[in-house]
């Protein structure tokens, strides 16, 4: 059974309720962990968390995710629009990946229209707020052909 998801959230993302609530709702990340724990569990899907801001750290967990995950859920955070090294680090992975942003990204600014993963990702999911993350989690499932 091919059911296990590395759910990867990178820069920022651990300051949620900080950052602007028009994007973001005020949500903290706790909850936003706690959303995604139960959509998986409704999936029946096993995911394991990992967050950070450190580009570096977010390469070496891609590097290793596919000794523990069957797919990946990528929110890179400000990073999709930019990190190529996260981009070589999802191929070097293996494992099917889709993005997912909770803010719709094609309508804010200019920069963050452009994804350096559109390449090695079966989907993505954006401007849906944690609702998307399920629908991400469902793509990936899908992409897996486990479960
Ligand atoms: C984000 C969108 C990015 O542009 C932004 O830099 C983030 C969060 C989102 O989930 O909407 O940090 O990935």
């Amino acid at each position: 059974m091919r059911n296990r998801v590395a759910v990867l959230h990178g820069v920022n993302l651990d300051a949620l309720d900080r950052r602007p609530a028009q994007h973001y709702g005020g949500l903290t990340f706790a909850r936003l962990e706690q959303r995604i724990e139960h959509f998986a569990r409704e999936l029946r899907l096993d995911a394991r968390f990992f967050q950070s801001n450190h580009e570096g750290e977010y390469v070496e967990e891609l590097h290793k995710a596919g000794d523990y995950a069957d797919g990946l859920l990528l929110n890179p955070g400000a990073w999709t629009h930019y990190a190529w090294s996260l981009r070589d680090a999802v191929e070097v992975s293996g494992l099917p990946a889709v993005e997912v942003h909770l803010s719709d990204v094609d309508r804010r600014e200019e920069f963050r229209r452009h994804s350096v993963l559109a390449d090695v990702t079966v989907g993505r999911v954006s401007g849906k707020g944690v609702d998307g993350y399920r629908e991400a989690l469902e793509l990936v499932r899908d992409a897996m052909g486990g479960v």
